[in-house]
């Protein structure tokens, strides 16, 4: 069990509902931690990903707490981190779509920049010695200048969210170098898992493979099917995470698994998987396109597996298969609603919104 002062540790994690929030709080709650998470207040729930954890009778109101506040709000913040006093503080919160960053730049900036800084404030300003992560990105190399990317290239952001990314980097580092605080930037490549977000490439292409096999779905519309990932698996990311803070220095770490595909790639896996053409169902929706592309991210984490004896688990194919195979349990299960005369609510109802 993780102690300070022979009692718990205690963890504060921004963005505990997101994909990374609820690997991370099974996997912190699993060495024995307490865990506070931040929630906003929404018109619906939101807590979806961390639902079972919370209902589980040992846990909830006795190692999970949830607390409302939200990044864009400092004084939030730095109330709850006087209430909660943590060890560790991990700041995944974050307006992370790449493509709505485009739409919405001003609200991405204030949510991953001054969010981040809002954070750092509030614990300095606390005084309190904790150990903080930042969800930095491998979208920061953006217009790559070297393949692969390591700690040591240099970045060229390609969308508001990148630039904001960068921003939070820096100050990370500074707040590292000014006063002192054990503060570490995981450079993460692209991650996934059956909880990622529905409107990012992978859940995207894996939700509707999934219902068009089953004939709930027609079509799939996407954007830029030459850009390449280093996709791993979320639930390995999450351990890099907290292997960080748990070192005897803070340092900043490229996390990925060392492989890219392209999209067209990760269609042949998924569609291969269920017999199917992708050819006959995709079709392309500028609306998809980005004003600037990333074309080709792939990461070198020779640092992060020689110095915290990290690497990744699950490869890709297994991946695309666990996705898919979690998708087709949906699919079904709509299927079944369906043939019941119930309404039910798949990917296409979202094509007014970018994904
Ligand atoms: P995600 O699923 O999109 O989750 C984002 C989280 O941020 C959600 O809990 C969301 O809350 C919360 N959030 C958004 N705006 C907020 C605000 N104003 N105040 C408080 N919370 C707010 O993201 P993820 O994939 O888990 O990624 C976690 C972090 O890692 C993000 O910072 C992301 O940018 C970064 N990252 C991700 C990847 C990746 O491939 N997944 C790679 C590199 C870096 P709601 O549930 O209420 O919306
Ligand atoms: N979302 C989306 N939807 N992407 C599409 C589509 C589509 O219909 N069609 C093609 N793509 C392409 C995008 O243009 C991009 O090149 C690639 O698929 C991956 O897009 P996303 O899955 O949205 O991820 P991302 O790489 O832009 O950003 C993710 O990874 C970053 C780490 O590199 C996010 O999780 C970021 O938060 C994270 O920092």
């Amino acid at each position: 069990m993780s102690t300070a002062g022979g009692k718990p540790k205690k963890a504060f994690l921004t963005g505990i509902t997101g994909q990374d929030g609820s690997y991370l709080t099974e996997l912190l709650l699993s060495k024995g931690y307490e865990v506070h998470g931040l929630i906003r207040r929404s018109s619906t729930f939101s807590t979806d990903r961390i639902e079972h954890i919370y209902q589980d009778p040992h846990i909830q109101g006795t190692r999970l707490f949830l607390h409302y506040a939200d990044l864009t709000d400092g004084h939030s913040i730095a109330r709850v981190l006087e209430q909660v006093k943590p060890d560790e503080v991990y700041n995944l919160g974050a307006q992370s779509h790449v493509g709505v960053s485009f739409i919405n730049p001003v609200y991405t900036a204030q949510t991953v920049a001054m969010g981040t800084l809002n954070v750092l404030e509030a614990i300095r300003n606390s005084r309190l010695p904790v150990r903080y992560y930042q969800a930095s990105s491998s979208e920061m190399y953006g217009k790559v200048k070297e393949t692969p990317q390591n700690e040591k290239t240099p970045f060229h952001p390609r969308s508001p969210y990148s630039c904001a990314k960068v921003y939070a980097f820096w100050q990370t580092v500074n707040y590292r170098e000014a006063y002192g605080l054990f503060a570490c930037n995981g450079i993460l490549f692209n991650h996934e898992s059956p909880r990622r977000g529905e409107t990012f490439v992978t859940r995207k292409i894996t939700r509707a493979a999934t219902r068009i096999k089953l004939g709930l779905q027609e079509k799939l519309y996407l954007g830029n099917l030459d850009a390449k990932r280093d996709w791993g698996f979320a639930g390995d990311y999450v351990r890099a995470m907290w292997l960080m803070l748990q070192q005897d220095q803070p340092g900043d770490y490229v996390i990925s698994t060392g492989e890219a595909h392209s999209i067209r790639e990760f269609l042949d896996e998924v569609f291969g998987l269920l017999q199917l053409d992708w050819k006959q169902y995709v079709a392309q929706d500028p609306r998809y396109l980005r004003p600037a592309e990333v074309d080709l991210l792939l990461g070198d984490s020779t640092y992060a597996r020689t110095r915290l004896n990290w690497k990744p688990e699950v490869g890709f194919k297994q991946l695309v298969k666990m996705m898919v195979d979690a998708d087709m349990e949906i699919a079904r299960r709509e299927e079944t609603l369906k043939k019941a005369g119930h309404a039910v609510r798949g990917p296409e109802m979202e094509r007014g919104a970018k994904g």
